[in-house]
């Protein structure tokens, strides 16, 4: 007995130093964040007093202990959060949109659990979405110059160009006007290159004691971006099981090309993608211009777009694929310099990386 309390103290000792280490960021964050450890040992048993007594100790007495509190008020739609009361609660899982949780079958930790507080809109309103938090959630900045095009005059630039231009030819036969389809694929395509030099950057990172200079951040925030096109994407066009088909194959035949691209020139990796971004915000155009014109119909946002980019509550299909395709100019930039930062032999690291650039 003595021995499991000692080590839980050992361990909730860890957890706390190490929250407090990396999270207490006021300036980064837009929503206070609470975390709680949940002790398994049923009520009433010599266990469950014993660690009560620990937490009263610790946490002045409440089963809940507020370990990262932060906040900002540059965020407008700043999201309260309550706390679930005592009785321990899963994460719930209320998914209105297919976003949100997976299951609603509450999941048994073999010595403990980390429940998810409640979270809460500014409105009340209950956050609905286990896959994005409040605090990842941003406006998107549409100002942003759509007509950018990186002009290619070294070889490695008309080679990336051209092989991002090829690609499009079996993209515009296959798909020609449907572009929700359209966008909906490529967005699994469009999410791997970030997840790819994120991975590739951290490794280095380990394998040469070196920090990256925020770049691994920057890429999988790019991923992640990316992912969140995906979701938004999926709500509006369900893939047919031939499309979810040519996913699988893109994918495993994308992921190791631009892995053992990555790896041989990242100079050329980056352009190759800072040229597909380009390519995407003229299909989103091109998916806007359908959607004036009254090809595609304007459907109201799904939820998860509205929540996500904090667009209004009566968002319409055309103000998703405005800021998506801000999303995709942002991209671009982010590849191009990461690009010229190789071009000017260099590496990342030595600049500093434009994270939470959207
Ligand atoms: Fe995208
Ligand atoms: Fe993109």
């Amino acid at each position: 007995m003595n021995q499991f309390v000692a080590r839980s103290s050992a361990l909730r000792g860890l957890l706390v130093n190490e929250a407090r280490r990396h999270y207490v960021s006021p300036a980064q964050s837009s929503a206070s964040v609470l975390m709680r450890l949940v002790e398994v040992p049923p009520a009433g048993t010599a266990k469950a007093e014993q660690i009560k007594r620990f937490n009263a100790a610790s946490f002045g007495g409440s089963g809940w202990s507020r370990m990262m509190s932060t906040s900002s008020s540059s965020s407008s739609s700043a999201l309260a959060e309550k706390e679930n009361g005592e009785k321990e609660k899963p994460a719930e899982a209320e998914s209105k949109s297919g976003g949100g949780a997976e299951s609603t079958v509450p999941v048994v930790s073999s010595y403990w659990g980390i429940a998810r507080p409640k979270i809460v809109r500014e409105d009340g309103t209950e956050w609905p979405w286990n896959c994005f938090m409040p605090w990842e959630t941003y406006r998107s900045d549409t100002s942003i110059d759509l007509s950018k095009h990186h002009l290619p005059t070294t070889f490695l630039d008309k080679v990336a160009y051209r092989t991002v231009k090829i690609l499009r030819i079996p993209t515009d036969i296959f798909f020609q006007r449907r572009y929700g389809c359209r966008a909906m694929m490529l967005e699994t395509v469009a999410a791997v290159p970030g997840m790819v030099g994120g991975m590739l950057l951290h490794l280095r990172s380990l394998r040469k004691f070196q920090p990256s200079g925020g770049w691994i951040k920057a890429l999988l925030e790019e991923a992640e971006n990316e992912r969140m096109h995906l979701m938004t994407m999926v709500e509006l066009v369900q893939p047919k099981w031939y499309e979810r088909a040519l996913v699988l194959a893109v994918q495993g035949v994308f992921f190791n090309a631009y892995f053992l691209l990555y790896m041989i020139s990242p100079k050329l990796g980056h352009r190759v993608v800072g040229y597909l971004e380009e390519e995407a915000i003229h299909s989103y155009t091109e998916y806007l211009k359908d959607i004036k014109e009254g090809k595609i119909e304007n459907v109201p946002a799904p939820a998860i777009a509205i929540d996500y980019w904090r667009l209004p509550k009566d968002a319409t299909l055309e103000d998703v694929i405005v800021v998506i395709r801000a999303d995709e100019a942002h991209h671009r930039d982010v590849n191009h310099f990461a690009s010229d930062i190789h071009y000017q032999g260099k590496e990342l690291r030595e600049a500093p990386a434009p994270v939470g650039y959207h």
